[in-house]
């Protein structure tokens, strides 16, 4: 994972940055009263819903609910990784990245990242010029590969022999130990420098800026073991969470709608060579869950292409295991399954790329693959197999994030399972989101004092008797608002999108974005928000004197009957009221 960017750095940028002119470079804006408008860029509409605050700085879409910050519609508009959207913005306002932000140890991985580019140019120049490199273009050939697409994904030639890279990059002033740690030449036992790509055919891994990350190298024959040779672990390159092809598929013509995770270097490249741009592989692991993070920042749509042998079959119930938690509303997983003996590479080079195409659309939803696979496992006809398929999808379900697609599984188990009220989770006991992300949230007294906040973040300035809220009351919503206070009693000028920045990719953030979404009555006045502040402020106080109090209360006057009719009323209140 990327390392952490410091917040004063965010802070910083959202402040400066201008969401409008930023929207507006791309999507031309029109103003509205206090906000701009256009025809949202996120679903297709003929009037336009999609609103842009130059206060909150802040975008929301009143048609399909996108909504966000900056960093937010970078993401979302130009398929951005997060890092990537934070560069962008970064760039043009001449504000550098802290160097650690990267989470690479920053000046030191610049080498690296250059030797490794230096390398890649010598390979590639290697397959046009190595008096041996008619065996490496031979070999692509057969495999029906075209200088066209080895030229694209930069395909090289490691030469053999025991240094030829090691010696072209010395005399090119690289130091030894930069090499080592590129991962481009290794000791052997008498300590000496070895290239550690020798007649090799090279596939460049690249990283999301298209960065020459590390290297593939395929034996050129049969014997050779072992068949594949991949750079070791080095600072720029991690294994787990690198996907070969994302570059190609990301930047190749128009974004892609599905991304298709296949097991092979050769079948990327063998799918492109067919016009599929949309195939990425991971380097012989297993698929991570930040692969599965990756995959769902670039599309909506992803479709594991597996063997349909045993290890394959294994490899495609970790990558469901793995994808479980990132299947929000409107992200699709689906897989295929491939005959005996086959990968990608030999069927589409059989087959053609429509025959592909066709099985990819038809590829097994992850919903009735989990199913049928558990279904395979137990016998639906006992009812001791019903409760072990019931036992056995609890766990798998409650993976899932909340939403439709979480209920509509769960409804399944228990037509599955022919079990009626199974509750597979009992709702959080301080929800603040409610189940249906489409509903409008109710406007409670406690959403408001938030919605205020995000809409005039100055009035946190307000009432300083707030502090005796107190956070650990164990109400979210409460813990949330009083937060909000603080921080911006400590940071008077961070606006509404440097807020919501802090709780990023958090549970509090998603019900926070919604609530910055609010929009003002027309007719209400400025003094009335602070009016109606203080008022649910002061409201959240003596609930919090009552509940300390009522012991009290209780034990001095022995009943509640003894209470004013105002403080039963205040009583009964405490349960049900300023639920966020
Ligand atoms: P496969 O053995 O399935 O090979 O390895 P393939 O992709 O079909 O390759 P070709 O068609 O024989 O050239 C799948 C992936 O597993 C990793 C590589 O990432 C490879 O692309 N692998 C495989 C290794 O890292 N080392 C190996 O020795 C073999
Ligand atoms: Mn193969």
């Amino acid at each position: 994972m990327a390392g952490r960017i410091p917040q004063e750095f965010l802070d910083q940028l959202l402040a400066r940055a201008d969401l409008v002119e930023i929207v507006n470079a791309r999507v031309p804006l029109r103003r509205a009263g206090h906000e701009f408008m256009a025809c949202c860029p996120f679903h297709a509409e003929k009037t336009p819903s999609f609103s842009v605050s130059p206060r909150k700085q802040f975008y929301h879409c009143f048609g399909c609910g996108a909504h966000g910050n900056a960093i937010g519609f970078l993401m979302a508009y130009e398929r951005l990784e997060f890092l990537d959207a934070v560069e962008e913005l970064a760039r043009p306002l001449g504000l550098e990245l802290p160097q650690h932000a990267a989470g690479e140890q920053g000046a030191s991985i610049k080498p690296l990242l250059h030797w490794l580019a230096q390398a890649e140019r010598f390979y590639r120049q290697q397959l046009r010029e190595h008096p041996l490199r008619q065996r490496a273009v031979e070999y692509l050939r057969q495999r029906g590969l075209t200088g066209q697409i080895a030229g694209a994904f930069g395909i090289g030639y490691a030469p053999p022999g025991w240094d030829a890279l090691a010696q072209t990059l010395r005399e090119a002033g690289a130091p030894t130990e930069e090499l080592l740690a590129a991962g481009l030449i290794s000791r052997d036992e008498q300590g000496r420098a070895r290239d550690r790509f020798r007649d090799r055919i090279v596939f460049p891994i690249r990283d999301r800026r298209g960065r020459v990350i590390g290297f593939g190298g395929r034996a050129l024959d049969g014997e050779t073991t072992p068949k594949y040779l991949n750079s070791p672990e080095t600072p720029v390159f991690h294994k787990g969470s690198e996907l070969y092809g994302l570059y190609q598929a990301r930047t190749h013509g128009a974004a892609p709608q599905r991304l298709v995770v296949v097991e092979g270097y050769m079948d990327v490249v063998a799918l492109a060579q067919h016009e599929v741009w949309y195939a990425v592989a991971t380097l012989g692991t297993a698929t991570t869950a930040e692969h599965i993070e990756r995959l769902f920042r670039a599309v909506g749509d992803v479709v594991f292409c597996f063997d349909g042998d045993r290890a394959g079959r294994a490899a495609a119930w970790r990558a469901l295991d793995s994808t479980l938690p990132f299947l929000r509303d409107g992200r699709e997983a689906r897989f295929l399954f491939l005959p005996e003996g086959e990968d990608p590479d030999s069927l589409i080079r059989a087959e053609g790329r429509e025959a592909f195409e066709r099985r990819l659309a038809q590829a097994t939803p992850l919903a009735d693959y989990l199913f049928s696979e558990l279904g395979a496992r137990t016998d639906a006809n006992t009812l001791a197999g019903r409760a072990r398929l019931a036992e056995l999808a609890r766990p798998l379900l409650q993976k899932l994030p909340d939403g439709h697609f979480r209920e509509l599984m769960e409804a399944r188990l228990r037509q599955e399972a022919h079990v009626t009220n199974t509750r597979l989770r009992p709702p959080p006991a301080h929800s603040i989101s409610p189940a249906d992300h489409n509903l409008p949230l109710t406007r409670t007294p406690l959403r408001k004092a938030i919605a205020l906040l995000l809409y005039r973040p100055e009035l946190a300035q307000l009432p300083p008797q707030f502090e005796l809220i107190r956070h650990d009351d164990g109400e979210l919503g409460v813990k949330v608002l009083a937060e909000l206070i603080a921080l911006l009693r400590v940071n008077p000028n961070l606006n509404t999108a440097a807020l919501l920045e802090r709780y990023r990719d958090t549970r509090e953030g998603a019900i926070l974005e919604r609530l910055a979404a609010w929009q003002p009555e027309v007719s209400e006045q400025e003094y009335q928000f602070e009016q109606e502040f203080r008022d649910i402020i002061a409201a959240l106080e003596r609930r919090g004197d009552l509940r300390e109090r009522l012991p009290d209360m209780l034990l001095q006057r022995g009943s509640p009957r003894a209470l004013s009719l105002e403080e039963r009323e205040a009583v009964r209140n405490l349960g049900k009221a300023q639920k966020v």
